[in-house]
C-alpha cells in the first residue's frame, strides 16, 4: 500500500485532514475530522483499558498542563541532552542529519552515529538535498528539539512546551506516592499532547511537530525483582532484535527474560502488554515487532530500552512504541534539583537486613567546633564518613537518598581519642569532643531508595497510521474501485451502521429505535439512507466499520435483523432481544 493511498482515503473519508489547510498548510501539523478524531479517541480508550481498567497493578490517570517551566526540563536533561543532529545544505535547508545519512544509503543504524561520525558519512556519500539538490553542506551541528515559549508576558520567564507527558509524573512522584499509600509499585499513566520542533518532518503523520502520546511511569522499588503479573503473559511470543546480533528471532517473553535478552521480569512484562495492546487495536501480528536498541543509541536517561516497529509498505520498519528501563534516572535528577531529596525517596524496609561491622561516633558539636574551629565541619564529615562507607558495602546507603535506617546491636563504649584523615593528614581528635562511640555490628532496618520506573511510551498519530495502512485492502467490485478498512471493532469510528432497507414501511423510523439501542449500550454507531444497498454496504467497508445491520420486511414483522460481517461479508439473522449482546461482544473488550 502507497501511503499516498492510505493518506488520500483518510483525507477523503474525514479521518485526517492537512492543518490550517486553507492558508496552504503547516508542514508537521495534522487535524483529525470526525472519523479520525473518533477513532482516536477509542483508540486512547483501548490504551486504558489495557493500562488502566484492567492492569493488575496498582495505577492511576494524571493529566499535567503542557507548558513546563525551565527548570524542570533543565533537571531531566532535556535542556541539554534532547537534540538532534542538523545539517544545512549551500542554500541553508536544514535536514537531520542522521535521516539524510540513511537515505544516502548508509547502511548501519544512523541514528547511533556520533558528531564526528555523522560528518564523515556525509563527506563520504554526497547525499542531494531534498528541496534543492545541492550537495555541500555544513558540519553536523545539535539542535534541540524543544518549543520555547515565556511564561507570564514580559517576565522572561522561560518555558517549554513539553516534548514528553512523562515529566509531568516525575515531578509529581511525591504526591502519588501518597495517593498510593506509601506502597510500590505503583504506576501513573498520561493521555496528552507533546511537541517537537522536528528539524525536517517530511514523512506524513510519523513525523509531527505537535503529536498525542499515551505514556505510562511504573515506579517499582527494584525493576530485577520477580513481577508476579510476569507469569501471566511469559507464555506470549514476538519477535526480537535484540542488539548483540540485531538478527530477529522469535520467542516466549519468558524465554526473553530467561536467557537475559530482556534485562528484567518488569521490562518484559511491559512489552507483552505493549503487544497484547497494539494487536488488539488491529495491528497486523507479522508486521510487529520488539527492537532493542544500540547502546549508544539510547536516550539520555535510559538503561535498557525497546522500541515496538511496525512495518510500512512506504517506510519500512517504524518505531511507534518505545519501552524503557529509565531506571532512578528522573527521580535522582528531580531530588537533586528541587532539593527536596526527601519526598521523592522511597524507605524500602527490611525483614531481616544485612549485618555490617563499623564504627558510629556521635561528635559534640559545640567542642568539636571549639577545638578545631574552620576545620570543625571538615572532622565531623570525615567521623562520618567512615560510617557511611561501611553502610554503602551493603547497599544502606544511596548517594543521593542518603543513609538508610541501621540498628547497632552491641553496646555503646566510652568515648576515646580518634584519628581521621584529612586530605591526607591524621589528625587526632580529642575524647571530649566525643559523645558516644559504637563500635561492633549493625544491621540495616531499610534502605532510603529513589524508586526505579519502567515506562512504555505510545505515540498515538504513529500507531494510528500504522493501523490504517495495515488494515488498507484495495480491489475492485463489479467493475469500480472497492477499498476495505479492515480495522479493529475495538477502534473502528463507527462499529455499526444502521441500514433500512427502504425508506418506506416505517423501516428508517424503526432503524433509529435500533440505533439508539445500540448507542444506549455504548457503541459507536451510523446510519444511511442514501443509495442501494451495496453502495451503502460498501461506503461503510471504506470507513472500518466492521457491521451492518439492516432493517428489512421481517425485521417489521419480528424484530429480527441481518448482521453483516464487513470481512466476510457473511449476514446472519439476529433476533432482536440478542442485537445488543451479539454486537458487544464483538465490539467491546469488556464484553468480548
Ligand atoms: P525518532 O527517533 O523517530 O525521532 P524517538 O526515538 O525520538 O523517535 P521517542 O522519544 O521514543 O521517539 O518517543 C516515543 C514515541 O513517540 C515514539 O515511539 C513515536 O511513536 C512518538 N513520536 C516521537 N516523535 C514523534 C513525532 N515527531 N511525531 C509523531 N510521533 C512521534
Ligand atoms: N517519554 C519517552 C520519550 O518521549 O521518548
Amino acid at each position: 500500500v502507497a501511503d499516498a493511498d492510505v493518506l488520500d482515503l483518510a483525507k477523503r473519508r474525514g479521518f485526517l485532514w492537512p492543518a490550517f489547510d486553507a492558508y496552504g498548510g503547516a508542514a508537521g501539523f495534522y487535524d483529525y475530522g470526525p472519523l479520525g478524531a473518533a477513532m482516536k479517541t477509542a483508540f486512547e480508550n483501548l490504551w486504558r483499558h489495557i493500562f488502566l481498567h484492567t492492569e493488575p497493578l496498582p495505577m492511576g490517570e494524571v493529566f499535567c498542563p503542557r507548558v513546563t517551566p525551565y527548570e524542570v526540563l533543565k533537571a531531566s536533561g532535556h535542556v541539554d541532552e534532547f537534540t538532534d543532529l542538523v545539517v544545512k545544505c549551500q542554500n541553508g535547508h536544514p535536514m537531520r542529519a542522521d535521516h539524510l545519512v540513511k537515505e544516502a544509503g548508509y547502511d548501519g543504524n544512523a541514528d547511533a552515529l556520533s558528531q564526528a561520525g555523522i560528518d564523515v558519512q556525509v563527506v563520504a556519500l554526497k547525499p542531494a538535498c531534498p528541496t534543492c539538490g545541492a550537495k555541500k553542506w555544513t558540519p553536523a551541528a545539535p539542535m534541540n528539539l524543544m518549543n520555547q515559549t515565556e511564561i507570564g508576558p514580559g517576565s522572561g520567564r522561560v518555558g517549554y512546551l513539553r516534548p514528553e507527558t512523562a515529566q509531568g509524573i516525575f515531578t509529581d512522584f511525591p504526591l502519588l506516592l501518597r495517593y498510593f499509600r506509601g506502597k510500590l509499585p505503583f504506576g501513573a499513566i498520561q493521555l496528552g499532547g507533546s511537541n517537537r520542533n522536528e528539524i525536517s518532518p517530511r514523512q506524513g503523520m510519523l513525523r509531527l511537530r505537535e503529536f498525542s502520546m499515551m505514556e505510562a511511569e511504573v515506579f517499582f522499588a527494584d525493576t530485577n525483582a520477580p513481577l508476579a503479573a510476569f507469569a501471566g503473559v511469559a507464555k506470549r511470543t514476538a519477535v526480537f532484535v535484540p542488539n548483540t546480533t540485531e538478527k530477529a528471532v522469535e520467542m516466549s517473553f519468558g524465554e526473553a527474560v530467561s536467557s537475559g535478552m530482556v534485562c528484567n521480569q518488569a521490562l518484559g512484562y511491559f512489552l507483552a502488554r505493549t503487544q497484547q495492546f497494539l494487536l488488539l487495536a488491529g495491528m497486523d501480528p507479522k508486521r510487529l515487532r520488539f527492537r532493542q536498541h544500540l547502546e549508544n543509541e539510547m536516550a539520555h536517561y535510559a538503561q535498557d530500552c525497546w522500541d515496538a516497529e511496525f512495518y510500512s509498505d512506504r517506510y519500512g520498519w517504524i518505531e511507534c512504541v518505545g519501552i524503557a528501563d529509565r531506571g532512578c534516572y528522573d527521580l535522582s535528577q528531580h531530588a537533586k534539583h528541587s532539593g527536596r531529596v526527601g519526598d521523592f525517596t522511597y524507605r524500602l524496609a527490611l525483614a531481616d537486613g544485612p549485618r555490617f561491622e563499623a564504627r558510629r561516633v556521635e561528635v559534640d558539636a559545640g567542642k568539636l567546633g571549639r577545638t578545631f574551629k574552620a576545620q570543625a565541619k571538615a572532622v565531623a564529615a570525615a567521623i562520618q564518613q567512615e560510617f557511611i562507607d561501611a553502610a554503602a558495602k551493603v547497599g544502606g546507603y544511596d548517594s543521593v537518598a542518603g543513609l538508610g535506617s541501621v540498628t547497632f546491636e552491641g553496646q555503646a563504649t566510652a568515648p576515646a581519642t580518634l584519628h581521621v584523615t584529612i586530605d591526607g593528614a591524621s589528625v587526632q581528635v580529642p575524647a571530649d569532643c566525643i559523645k558516644s562511640i559504637e563500635e561492633g555490628t549493625f544491621r540495616l532496618d531499610a534502605r532510603n531508595i529513589l524508586p526505579s520506573v519502567i515506562e512504555p511510551s505510545f505515540g498515538v498519530d504513529r500507531i494510528l497510521y500504522a493501523l490504517w495502512e495495515h488494515a488498507y485492502e484495495a480491489g475492485e467490485k463489479n467493475g469500480e474501485p472497492y477499498i476495505r478498512l479492515r480495522l479493529s471493532p475495538y477502534v473502528a469510528p463507527v462499529q455499526v451502521a444502521v441500514l433500512a432497507l427502504t425508506s418506506k414501511d416505517g423501516m428508517p423510523e424503526k432503524a433509529a429505535e435500533i440505533e439508539w439501542q445500540l448507542r444506549a449500550a455504548g457503541l459507536r454507531t451510523d446510519s444511511d439512507l442514501s443509495g442501494n444497498i451495496g453502495r451503502r454496504y460498501a461506503r461503510q467497508d471504506e470507513a472500518g466499520t466492521p457491521y451492518c445491520v439492516t432493517v428489512d420486511q421481517d425485521t417489521m414483522q419480528d424484530g429480527s435483523v441481518t448482521v453483516r460481517d464487513r470481512d466476510t461479508t457473511q449476514q446472519e439473522r439476529v433476533a432482536s432481544d440478542a442485537l445488543v449482546q451479539y454486537l458487544r461482544r464483538r465490539c467491546q473488550p469488556d464484553h468480548a
